[in-house]
């Protein structure tokens, strides 16, 4: 299987490509369509559905990446969607109302396994912490170069609330944080999980990491950093190569 369409599902937007998987370079235009909201299992569907109309996909697979727990068959959490996706039927729904074989797994782990697969920034020794910042946060673990699925560090514990409502781009953006007080407190956070995690690398993915130049002069973790390079287009990636490798989490 080479060609395959992955969908990243987010709270600001549904993207969609079809993806080939000898390169991981896209064979379509990566579309994007503003997520409806409420973002419900009715109306992502629906813009799953629409995706596959306008890419004109004949394939039976379909990758999605999901902001939210994936565990078997069922999706756990629902952050920036929806509440109705918690403890919801995940892969029975979508396999469903598309007519396709679906797989599903978290955004951040589809984002971090393209990373992984095609642009090899993921260390193969010791862990790397890949964060997506964007809406909210998203971690993916890699330990000697394989994937610990799903862990939630977006929602650790942090200024009496948790991590992505002050240091997610959404939080900037909301909050119109200067790129000062938002890279101190994101410094702030990736100190923590320095103390915590000793992890290798840290890996920044999602809308921040193509600005990096405006806030780097406020990290000061000693781990090294460096911005994701497959940039809006990781999601799609790591979607459809979950799909190729048939992976159920
Ligand atoms: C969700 C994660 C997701 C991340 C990025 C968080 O709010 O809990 O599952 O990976 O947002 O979308």
């Amino acid at each position: 299987m080479n060609e395959v369409l992955g969908i990243d599902v987010g709270g600001t937007g549904i993207k969609g490509a079809v993806v080939d998987l000898s390169t991981g370079k896209l064979l379509t235009e990566r579309l994007k369509l503003r997520t409806i909201q409420p973002a419900t299992p009715k109306t992502v569907a629906k813009q799953i559905n629409e995706l596959i109309d306008l890419l004109d996909y004949k394939g039976n697979v379909v990758g999605i990446g999901f902001p939210a727990v994936i565990k078997g068959k069922h999706s756990l959490t629902a952050a920036n969607v929806d509440s109705s996706w918690i403890e919801f039927p995940i892969i029975d729904h979508f396999t469903k109302v598309l007519n396709k074989e679906v797989f599903v797994l978290n955004d951040a782990d589809a984002a971090g396994l393209a990373e992984n697969t095609y642009s090899k920034s993921i260390t193969q020794k010791g862990l790397t912490i890949f964060l997506t910042v964007g809406t909210g946060i998203g971690s993916a673990f890699f330990y000697n170069g394989e994937l610990i699925p799903n862990t939630e560090f977006g929602h650790i514990n942090f200024h009496k609330s948790y991590a992505e409502k002050y240091v997610s781009n959404f939080a900037r953006e909301s909050k119109k944080l200067s790129w000062k007080a938002w890279g101190l407190g994101f410094n702030e956070y990736l100190e923590h999980l320095d103390f915590i995690l000793r992890p290798d690398a840290f890996i920044i993915g999602g809308g921040i990491s193509k600005k990096i130049d405006k806030y780097e002069k406020y990290l000061t973790v000693k781990t090294p950093i460096t911005p994701a390079t497959l940039l809006n287009e990781a999601g799609v990636i790591g979607a459809a190569i979950a799909a190729s490798k048939k992976m159920v989490f």
